[in-house]
């Protein structure tokens, strides 16, 4: 019986980073998500086929199974919660971090130490939270898609949470880093009755995805 293996990506650098791993495993893709409108990807194993979806989705399909295997950034499983999931591999790929950030004016500590009620602002509210409940920070969380930088310059928040890589978008809105709240990097996530019904064609992806990521840790 031939067992079809499908793999949930999200396009952009998910996707470019995956695809050295996927050659390590002989597997290409065959047409390229920037071009195409198809949503599932054919590849040079007529067993593999690749999901495109959002970034923040690949959990869900795999959580339901309607995807075997996915990868995902760390702040995406904190965000669903990885229920379903088996996480056996760090990618180490699409490294970043997630920090707090202010307007360069600003002055978070003095504001934390006085115990003043922060407006944040963010798409990772699960991770603010959990950070600021840690802390002890009273914080309003204010739920943004996107283009989190604008927030405090608006007047929206007085602090976002988000990834920062570079921190070029930071400074080029005037922002500060003002605490990192943890690094952040992609993982190999699994369903986990995909991972016992189809082991055999899983594991050794899995191994070949993991020889090759070591070489990134
Ligand atoms: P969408 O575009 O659907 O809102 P997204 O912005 O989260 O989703 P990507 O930007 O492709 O999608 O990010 C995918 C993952 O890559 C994130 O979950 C995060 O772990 C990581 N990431 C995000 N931004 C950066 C960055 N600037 N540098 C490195 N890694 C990043
Ligand atoms: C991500 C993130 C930050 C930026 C940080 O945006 O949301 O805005 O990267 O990276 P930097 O520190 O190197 O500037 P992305 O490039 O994914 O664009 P997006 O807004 O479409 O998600
Ligand atoms: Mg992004």
């Amino acid at each position: 019986m031939v067992m079809e293996l499908i793999l949930a990506l999200s396009k952009g650098r998910i996707f470019e980073d995956t695809m050295p791993l996927l050659e390590a495993a002989g597997i290409k893709v065959l047409e390229n998500p920037e071009t195409s409108r198809k949503l599932i990807l054919p590849t040079s194993d007529p067993g593999i086929r690749v999901l495109i979806v959002r970034a923040s989705d690949v959990p869900t399909y795999v959580q339901h199974g309607a995807a075997d295997f996915g990868v995902a950034g760390k702040d995406v499983l904190l965000e669903h919660g990885g229920e379903g999931l088996y996480q056996p591999v760090d990618l180490h790929i699409a490294k970043c971090r997630m920090s707090v950030a202010t307007r360069a004016g600003f002055d978070y500590e003095t504001a934390v130490r006085q115990g003043a009620r922060l407006r944040v602002a963010t798409k990772f509210t699960s991770i603010a939270r959990e950070h600021f409940g840690k802390k002890g920070v009273h914080v309003d969380l204010i739920k943004l898609y996107g283009s989190m930088e604008l927030a405090p310059l608006v007047g929206l928040s007085d602090a976002i949470v988000d990834v920062v890589s570079t921190g070029s978008t930071l400074r080029a809105n005037n922002l500060v880093e003002v605490e990192e709240i943890m690094d952040i990097s992609s993982r190999l996530v699994v369903n986990q009755a995909a991972l016992k019904m189809k082991r055999a064609r899983l594991q050794p992806i899995i191994e070949a995805f993991e020889r090759a990521s070591l070489a990134k840790a």
